[in-house]
């Protein structure tokens, strides 16, 4: 399987990416062959490994280089993120992601919750078995919480026209930005760093996360759904109102309430025209603009980091510039 184009440019962590899907390949083994066929098909699909990659850059700080281990860890994160896709898919009905047909729509959907959670199990396993501490284990299990509390608050928000952004940035926070924060919080830590400096690390991969998430609504009102690989507008027509949409309610609530207020019954042209409505009210543009910020304050944290060998400190901040910029 070809790794995600976007780590061509960094050949140790190419190598260190592909050695982590390696692992998470040779973790799976189930008696259960349709869903161990499920499980593969799907991490095979080509990803962009984010997560692991963070953390695997992260984890370059500390002075225990146990590269082994940190690459286990990786593919345990990476597992988790499999794992939420997969039930996300369920959830959201979707039909299409990394460009492909999603496991529910072709093995269904009571398999591609086994799947999920069959990986959850090898996400603990590997946890287990390499973390040092029982400290990372407690950190895995809270971030699930605040994912799952952020998946909740959005169900809870779904088809409300006067949501926040705050509860927005509260929500993005737990279902996606958690599991950045963790992913650069472990990478410290199991490299030897202390908490304090693995909070400071879980900080800036929290700003990072919100950073992503907006910018992954953002596509949903600029990109289309070939290019990005997963569907778009399914979020308005489910009634989960995004950042942009947000800030277009904001501007002008009365233009945009006759083709909401449909509800499940919005046609193609409803949705088109709140897509209008959208850009004109400045939404993508007052997102872009949040993001930016969000951005800023995780580079603004990495450029405090210590200096090392393998100018870390540089990639980290490239990667994360490049997230404002991406098309999938
Ligand atoms: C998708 O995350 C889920 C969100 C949080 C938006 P990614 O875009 O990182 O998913 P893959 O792994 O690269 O497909
Ligand atoms: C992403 O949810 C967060 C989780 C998977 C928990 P979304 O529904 O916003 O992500 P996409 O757009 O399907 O990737
Ligand atoms: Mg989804
Ligand atoms: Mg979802």
């Amino acid at each position: 399987m070809k790794l995600h184009p976007l780590w061509k440019p960094y050949p140790s962590i190419s190598k260190e990416l592909a050695t982590t899907l390696n692992l998470m390949e040779k973790s799976i083994n189930l008696k259960n062959k349709a869903v161990e066929k499920a499980v593969l098909e799907m991490i095979h699909s080509g990803g962009k490994m984010l997560r692991p990659a963070y953390q695997l850059l992260f984890s370059q700080f500390g002075p225990q280089q146990d590269r082994q281990k940190a690459m286990a860890l990786a593919a345990s994160i990476e597992m988790l993120h499999t794992a939420t896709l997969l039930h996300d898919d369920v959830v959201d009905d979707a039909d299409l992601r990394r460009g492909l047909p999603t496991v529910r729509s072709t093995f269904g959907n009571d398999v591609a919750v086994y799947a999920g959670d069959y990986l959850l199990v090898c996400c603990f396993k590997l946890l287990a078995d390499y973390s040092g501490s029982l400290k990372s284990l407690q950190l895995n299990s809270r971030s699930m919480e605040k994912i799952l509390s952020g998946e909740l608050g959005q169900m809870e928000s779904r088809y409300q026209f006067d949501g926040t952004v705050t509860q927005y940035i509260e929500n993005i926070s737990g279902k996606t930005a958690e599991l950045f924060a963790l992913s650069c919080s472990i990478g410290a830590y199991e490299s030897g760093m202390n908490q304090r400096f693995a909070k400071k690390c879980g900080d800036i991969g929290l700003n990072i996360g919100i950073a992503f998430q907006i910018i992954d609504d953002i596509l949903d009102y600029t990109q289309d759904s070939q290019e990005i690989g997963k569907p778009v507008l399914e979020d308005v027509r489910q009634g989960i109102y995004s950042l942009p949409l947000l800030y277009a309610l904001q501007e002008d609530k009365q233009s945009l309430l006759p083709y909401l207020e449909k509800r499940e019954a919005m046609t193609e042209d409803d949705t088109q025209q709140v897509f209008a409505l959208v850009h004109q009210l400045h939404g993508v543009e007052k997102a872009q603009e949040l993001a930016e910020i969000y951005t800023k304050k995780a580079l603004t944290a990495i450029d405090s980091l210590p200096e090392n060998e393998q100018q870390t400190k540089v990639i980290l901040a490239t990667i994360t510039k490049n997230i404002l910029t991406r098309t999938n």
